[in-house]
């Protein structure tokens, strides 16, 4: 990963003084670097010798951070990687300035790359992510969002750039089309195991380890799996206090809410939901021989339920 940073460093450059500022400030407060290691280890696992890999790893991280940097105007959000957000510290526009510069610098450098089926996978993936961004947006207030809506913005927002990731991987190792497509689904399902688990921790984490706000979901009134659990098997008083939080917004309800939660079971059963994707990622890497990389992709489906960051 230290090769990949040094490539993120690198070509972070901008002559535009904020451009460089923001930039640096998101990418400094850390991060999993998760989306990179994936590319890394599905490319690792099918032998790559290439030198392509490691500017493909900091395309996806770029398209992340630039999503992050949306993200946050958009939920309003003040904290990020354990320090205040981008927008809390440099304001709105800026961020959604140099979260496009980030986007167009990805794809010069996936440009950089020159083989079409990366640029095309990509294209796609951040095609997708941005309807997944723009559907949750009409989602949000809809106490009746079904289980299955939630899982397409889920696939859509965030599981689109991990099967990506390790769709990537899969191109650059020379996979068959049948194994590009298992490597793909194990991305893709490792993705919706680790929204699902994100939307448990924002009820249930501690802000220290998280480096993110609790409460930023309800206070948009966005409808997670933990909510529609609620709302589907809680009593009718449990509902209506989760109904009436969604359909309001803000952080007043969120301690109600939490007991609401609480009471029914609601953050074991998306967990659940997720250990459930986390066990089909896995199964989808059946095909892949074994190497101490096979071994590192299914930890990461762990990782990706058990986290607490
Ligand atoms: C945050 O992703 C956005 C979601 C998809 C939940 P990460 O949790 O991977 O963010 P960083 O890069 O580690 O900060
Ligand atoms: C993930 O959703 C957003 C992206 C895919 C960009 P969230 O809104 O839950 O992510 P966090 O919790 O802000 O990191
Ligand atoms: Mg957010
Ligand atoms: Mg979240």
């Amino acid at each position: 990963m230290q090769a990949v940073d040094a490539v993120i460093r690198q070509r972070l450059h901008s002559d535009v003084l904020l451009v460089r500022q923001i930039a640096e400030y998101i990418i400094a407060g850390g991060g999993k670097r998760l989306r990179p290691a994936l590319l890394l280890l599905t490319a690792g696992a099918l032998g790559y010798r290439g030198v392509h890999h490691h500017e493909l790893a900091a395309v996806v991280e770029f398209i992340h951070t630039a999503t992050l940097l949306h993200d946050d105007v958009v939920d309003e959000s003040a904290l990020r990687r354990g320090r205040e957000t981008a927008n809390a510290h440099f304001g709105n526009a800026a961020s959604v300035l140099v979260g496009d510069f980030l986007y167009s610098r990805a794809f010069q450098m996936m440009v950089g790359v020159g083989q079409m089926r990366v640029m095309q996978v990509l294209a796609d993936a951040t095609n997708i992510i941005a309807e997944g961004e723009v559907m949750q947006l009409m989602n949000c207030h809809n106490a009746d969002l079904s289980v299955e809506d939630y899982l397409q913005v889920v696939r859509y927002k965030t599981a689109k750039l991990f099967e990506a990731s390790a769709r990537l991987g899969a191109i650059l190792g020379g996979a068959g089309a049948a194994l590009e497509e298992n490597l793909a689904a194990y991305g893709m399902h490792l993705g919706t195991a680790f929204q699902i688990a994100d939307d448990v921790l924002d009820y249930s984490g501690r802000e220290e380890e998280l480096g993110k706000s609790l409460g930023d979901d309800l206070a948009e009134g966005k409808p997670t799996l933990p909510l529609i659990h609620v709302m589907q098997n809680g009593n009718p008083e449990q509902a209506a206090v989760v109904r009436s939080a969604l359909e309001h917004g803000g952080r007043e309800a969120f301690p109600e809410v939490i007991r609401a939660v609480r009471e029914t079971g609601a953050l074991d059963a998306a967990l659940e939901v997720a250990r459930g994707e986390a066990a089909r990622a896995n199964d989808a890497l059946a095909t892949l021989p074994h190497s101490q990389y096979r071994e590192a992709l299914l930890q990461l489906a762990t990782f990706a339920v058990a986290r607490r960051y």
